[in-house]
């Protein structure tokens, strides 16, 4: 009934959600709509939730609920009651008690979700919680992993590197949850403060290493991540040394990289610190997949859990 993260969520359940996403992408890998499936949320009202900043999940929820027949109001901290005082769980009380069907909820907040499921009769998706999990983003990554590489039902003999700032990322540890059960090779690379203490843990099921040469050398395909600055407490990430030792440029990818290694980002981007212009245009980007396919992806999920 709801998606909190991918953490414990069975292989099945997950190839099962990737097979129904496939089913909204045309051969051409663009995003369709069977006509079977556009009544599917008729009569219902969802709301989205977001009391962080986002463009790519709140648009394509609204996007695929509208797709599916269904009726979406999206809620900020600006402009509504929030801004008031007003707490998360009660603002979702109050639009449960209008009649909302279900929730789509982003916010900095790791318990929210949880105290939404204690609290609610209805849904709740995950959209982000905090530094937590993003299991829509998971799960749409490993549909573009397994669309490209072509591996077959899941990510079997993949090897996927997740580098950046892994630690406050809620889209590493929901990747790796992902790939890990589809049975990809998981490591995360990135500098020693922003990396996890101990690997192969309940928590992070992946190797860890601080050498972006080895990962990037290693890996089939790269998850790029933003430093979640608006995350980190103390002393922030000097974005041009971590441009310098940390991003990648054509130079890296030359140097490191196979002609066939790809590269995924979440985004948004930070041009010119994480990855190079070049970079993010290349051929080896799949970032505009990721877009894409996030639609689908959360079609499916509209499918699955409000069904
Ligand atoms: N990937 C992702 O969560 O992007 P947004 O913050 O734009 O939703």
């Amino acid at each position: 009934m709801h998606l909190i993260g991918l953490r414990g969520m069975s292989r099945e359940k997950m190839v099962g959600l990737l097979d129904a996403a496939e089913k909204f992408l045309d051969p051409q890998g663009k995003v369709t709509t069977p006509s079977e499936d556009r009544a599917l949320l008729k009569g219902k009202t969802l709301a989205l939730l977001f009391m962080e900043p986002s463009t790519r999940t709140r648009v394509s929820f609204e996007i695929a609920v509208q797709r599916l027949g269904g009726e979406v109001v999206t809620v900020s901290a600006e402009g509504s009651s929030v801004k008031k005082g007003e707490s998360a769980a009660d603002t979702c009380r109050t639009l449960a008690s209008m009649g909302v069907d279900g929730f789509v909820v982003r916010h900095h907040d790791r318990q929210l979700p949880h105290v939404l499921v204690d609290r609610l009769k209805v849904p709740i998706i995950n959209a982000g919680n905090g530094s937590g999990e993003h299991p829509t983003q998971g799960l749409l990554d490993a549909l573009t992993l397994r669309r490209h590489f072509q591996t077959g039902e899941d990510l079997s003999g993949l090897k996927v590197a997740i580098m950046g700032d892994i630690v406050h990322s809620r889209v590493a540890r929901s990747d790796a949850h992902a790939f890990s059960t589809l049975g990809a090779e998981v490591t995360l690379v990135g500098p020693r403060m922003l990396l996890p203490s101990d690997d192969r843990t309940e928590d992070w099921p992946a190797t860890i290493t601080n050498s972006r040469k080895d990962a990037l050398r290693w890996a089939d395909a790269v998850v790029v991540l933003r430093i979640q600055q608006e995350r980190i407490h103390g002393n922030l990430i000097d974005a041009h040394e971590y441009a310098m030792n940390w991003g990648i440029d054509t130079s890296v990818v030359n140097g490191y990289m196979t002609p066939d290694t790809m590269i995924l980002h979440p985004g948004p981007v930070i041009r010119g610190v994480e990855l190079s212009d070049p970079v993010v245009d290349s051929d080896r980007s799949l970032i505009l997949n990721q877009v894409t396919n996030g639609v689908a992806l959360r079609q499916a999920v509209l499918k699955s859990y409000f069904n």
